[in-house]
């Protein structure tokens, strides 16, 4: 079978898909994204999804193109239309197209692009035993990351450089020598019985991920703590993690030469991924 894939208002094959030379997308990165988890052939925690997207949009005074409810009937057929059991949809949306210039052209209609992918669980089960190997680098990202736009150059230099050190995900390290997040996801350490993770500012993108956690670690009454925090205190913990709409909670083995625990997913791994699942919102398609 092959995708399909939603293009301003049409479903086109994947290897057709296009989009206009022009599109401020493409020449400025003027534009947000959302990244949602399909669990089970459902959405995961849609409606924060669809809050932060709407967030992103108003913060660069930009609009929904589609109503909110012609983008669910969109993304639910992009699931559907392409067999989504375990994956994500990536869906993004751009200022549109216009002649080359920096400020906002008038009346362009935005272009929404919304992309299915399956990712088998088995896969991610997988490196979840295992765990992932993260290295640092510089935070060089803008100062208005709370967004989430599609100004991405940085983080790409930061998760290649990463994969050539033979890790999979990247720590950005501040000014202040403090841990932000990852590239791609947001960076957690457990010290002490305390599950650390920096507090939502303009300097980290305020993950679903995160805040569907956090929800479940107060159920369970397990100890977190938002606060900064830096390779010392990396150097104290017992366990570390990311967490994304892709990699939901997925255990940190190593950081740079730091080894974590025992090098391999301690022994509260499970537990906060349980808090993960069991706090999640799935919306059936
Ligand atoms: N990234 N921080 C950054 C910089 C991110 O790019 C992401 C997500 C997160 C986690 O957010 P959430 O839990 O809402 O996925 C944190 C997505 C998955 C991506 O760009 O592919």
């Amino acid at each position: 079978m092959s995708r399909v894939v939603f293009v301003n208002g049409e479903y086109l094959p994947y290897e057709k898909s296009k989009i206009h030379i022009e599109d401020r997308g493409y020449q400025f990165a003027d534009g947000v994204y959302e990244v949602f988890a399909v669990i089970d052939s459902k959405l995961a925690d849609y409606d924060a999804h669809m809050s932060r997207l709407l967030r992103s949009l108003s913060e660069l005074n930009m609009k929904l193109p589609y109503s909110r409810k012609s983008i669910f009937f969109h993304i639910s057929n992009i699931v559907k239309q392409n067999l989504i059991s375990n994956g994500l949809v990536y869906l993004q949306i751009s200022r549109g197209v216009a002649s080359r210039d920096f400020k906002f052209p008038n009346n362009t209609k935005g272009s929404l692009v919304i992309i299915g992918k399956n990712m088998p669980s088995d896969e991610y089960i997988n490196t979840f035993h295992k765990g992932i190997k993260v290295s640092t680098t510089r935070d060089l990202r803008w100062k208005r990351v709370d967004i989430k736009s599609l100004n991405l150059l940085a983080p790409v230099l930061a998760k290649q450089a990463a994969y050539e050190k033979n890790c999979e995900e990247s720590w950005l390290i501040d000014d202040d020598n403090f841990i932000t997040e990852g590239s791609s996801s947001n960076a957690w350490i457990y010290q002490n019985g305390i599950l650390i993770t920096r507090p939502v500012s303009n300097s980290i993108l305020n993950g679903i991920t995160r805040s569907t956690l956090i929800r479940g670690l107060k159920k369970r009454k397990i100890k977190y703590k938002e606060a900064k925090f830096n390779l010392e205190d990396v150097k104290k913990s017992s366990e570390a993690f990311i967490t994304s709409a892709t990699q939901h909670v997925m255990p940190v083995v190593k950081v740079n030469n730091i080894k974590i625990g025992k090098g391999v997913p301690g022994p509260r791994a499970l537990d906060f991924r349980a808090a993960y699942m069991e706090s999640l919102k799935l919306t059936e398609l």
